[in-house]
């Protein structure tokens, strides 16, 4: 939710700010702006509503002069979407952006404005922003007042900060909200994540939460946000290559990201198999002692379907007992988990406020708990005990595709790893796994996009599109249909295939596409009953599977390898988000930007 970018350095600040930002606009969308030192030595504040593209124009040719500079892109939380409630947002000489939520906003709201402080937005931001200059006034220097302005506060906050009088400086705090740092040779940036500023610098730190950090184009200084210590400033290498975070030679970045599932597999193998891929290593759970007494998942949306097929998958490797939870239901209920439960939270960003939480209360309740993510040194990585990478890349398009694959990659291995490692069936499973990526590179590439075309066609022609699915196939029709909804704006739902005739068969008439994922070889016959249901009552079925899935009569509507396990998820996956994806294209839809979405959900 938001996105924020941070310069210090000795170049035209103003088009970094603004490249940044276009990096972080999977964060959110809906207004955006920059603050920067201009040749008077004023601070100039640039604001749009709408997409980044409307302020970039408004800014065309407009330079700022080597300094500090700020730049935030908002998925709004408090006001609508206008120019006046876009950040940055300033109070005198104070211009700041912020990502997070202020609890007590209306009561610091009341107390400024009893004091004479006027607010020109509805945001609970302005509040900050006189906050820091009441102190400012007291304190005469930009990273004092920081501290003592929000020693008030309750929530959370990413924050940059830039004061009029004090060129040269820019302050950045975060407290429940993601900021990394990033060091270059003199210069230093500050975002909500890596790839805003990728491009220029592979050095990054996580900054800690409640530390000040201090950035200008001479250097970088920390301290406690509580007592004004000074912390240490450890800067490390990431993996990631700046290229992955490029469109490349694709239309969108969804696209992009599909076609990377089979890199996403491999990444995440990477060093977790032994010797011929003989057992599954996960060294990053050995601290948490034996095997759990019970799994126990929590995540959302795409990251709980995974969890979804992480728990058929380690209850048909493992004896160990697998519940799954949406995260944010999981606080509302007392938990009565086995002694030696481990609590998995699955989380792409490790930043979802919702997954977060439940971690939290787990841990408070005694449970170890393991965070399963794509983003190293995210929040999810320091609160909990183990972490467990995904390794899918930065994944940029808000519906997530690439990371989905690499989560189900992930909870196959832990399957594995708790599995019995003599057993043939761990054995066979292990090696089908690794033969995964190869066959997806194969069956990706001999896509014929005629064939996804034709079908997503029909589901835009459709009334209505219900997605259905026994065993394995249940997650992934209930993640079709996700992925369907949150890019086309098509009512669309996903049902186990047994539960149509107890309620959704009722919608079920001519117009009524039915869309059958078919990998799950055990259920077959069950599913080619459901299907003729269907058909029975006029609906339109397309199906997606190996040859012979479907009724016998009937070639399935899209042709899946030949699969002995669960690589039909996969492929099934991949055809899919496919599916989803040109559909939404089709439709003239932002595919990469979907209205009301936004990648990383910080708030509850
Ligand atoms: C859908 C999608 C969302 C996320 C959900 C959880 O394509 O991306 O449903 O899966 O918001 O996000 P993470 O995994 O970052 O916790």
């Amino acid at each position: 939710m938001c996105g924020i970018i941070g310069y210090a350095g000795s170049r035209e600040p103003v088009g970094i700010v603004l490249e940044a930002l276009s990096r972080l606009e999977y964060r959110g969308y809906d207004s955006s702006g920059v603050a920067y030192f201009g040749s008077d030595g004023k601070v100039s504040v640039a604001r749009a509503s709408g997409k980044l593209s409307r302020l970039s124009e408004a800014l065309q040719g407009t330079t700022g002069i080597p300094d500090v500079a700020i730049g935030h892109i908002r998925w709004a939380t408090h006001g609508a979407p206008t120019e006046e409630n876009a950040h940055p947002h300033r109070s005198g000489p104070i211009v700041l952006v912020h990502n997070g939520i202020i609890e007590n906003e209306r009561a610091l709201r009341r107390e400024l404005v009893g004091q004479g402080y006027v607010f020109s937005s509805e945001t609970d931001t302005e509040v900050l922003a006189h906050l820091i200059l009441r102190a400012y006034r007291e304190e005469g220097d930009l990273s004092q007042a920081v501290r003592k302005g929000l020693a008030s506060v309750e929530g959370s906050y990413a924050l940059a900060v830039l004061c009029e009088e004090a060129p040269g400086q820019l302050v950045a705090v975060r407290k429940g909200a993601p900021l990394i740092l990033g060091e270059a040779s003199g210069e230093y940036f500050v975002a909500s994540d890596v790839p805003a500023f990728l491009k220029w610098t592979r050095r990054v730190m996580p900054l800690p939460p409640e530390v000040v950090a201090t950035l200008s184009p001479e250097g970088l200084s920390l301290c406690r946000l509580s007592d004004g210590q000074p912390v240490p400033a450890v800067f490390e290498e990431v993996p990631w290559d700046p290229v992955q975070a490029e469109k490349g030679h694709y239309r969108h970045f969804m696209e992009k990201e599909i076609f990377e599932g089979p890199r996403a597999i491999m990444d995440t193998l990477e060093g977790r198999l032994g010797e011929e891929n003989s057992r599954v290593f996960l060294p990053e759970l050995v601290r948490l002692g034996p095997n759990p007494t019970e799994i126990v998942f929590v995540a959302c949306g795409t990251s709980y379907h995974a969890a979804l097929l992480g728990r058929l998958m380690i209850e048909a490797l493992s004896p160990v007992p697998v519940r799954v939870e949406i995260a944010s239901e999981f606080r509302y209920r007392p938990l009565r988990f086995r002694k030696g439960a481990w609590v998995v939270g699955i989380s792409q960003s490790g930043e979802t406020a919702d997954t977060l939480g439940a971690l939290e209360v787990a841990r408070r309740e005694g449970y170890l708990t393991v965070g399963v993510t794509n983003v190293g040194g995210s929040s999810i990585t320091r609160e909990t005990e183990a972490v467990l990478l995904t390794r899918a890349g930065p994944e940029i398009g808000v519906a997530s595709t690439k990371a989905f694959i690499a989560q189900v990659t992930l909870v196959w291995l832990l399957a594995l790893y708790l599995g019995r490692r003599e057993s043939s069936e761990v054995r066979d499973s292990l090696g089908l796994l690794v033969r995964s990526p190869a066959r997806l590179e194969g069956f990706l590439g001999a896509i014929v996009p005629a064939e996804i075309d034709r079908m997503s066609r029909q589901i835009l022609e459709a009334r209505f599109v219900i997605f259905i699915g026994r065993g394995v196939d249940y997650p992934l029709a209930i993640e079709g249909a996700l992925k369907m909804k949150e890019i086309t704006y098509r009512p669309a739902d996903g049902y186990p295939g047994g539960e149509l005739k107890h309620g959704p068969i009722a919608l079920v008439e001519p117009g009524v596409l039915v869309v059958a994922p078919l990998v799950d070889s055990r259920l077959r016959p069950k599913e080619t009953s459901n299907i003729r249901e269907i058909e029975a009552r006029g609906g339109t079925v397309l199906t997606i599977g190996p040859a012979g899935s479907g009724p016998e009569d009937l070639v399935p509507s899209f042709l899946l390898p030949e699969t002995s396990g669960w690589d039909g998820v996969f492929f099934a996956s991949a055809v899919l988000q496919l599916l989803a994806y040109r559909a939404a294209f089709l439709a003239g839809n932002d595919v990469d930007q979907p209205r009301n979405l936004a990648k990383s959900v910080t708030v509850e």
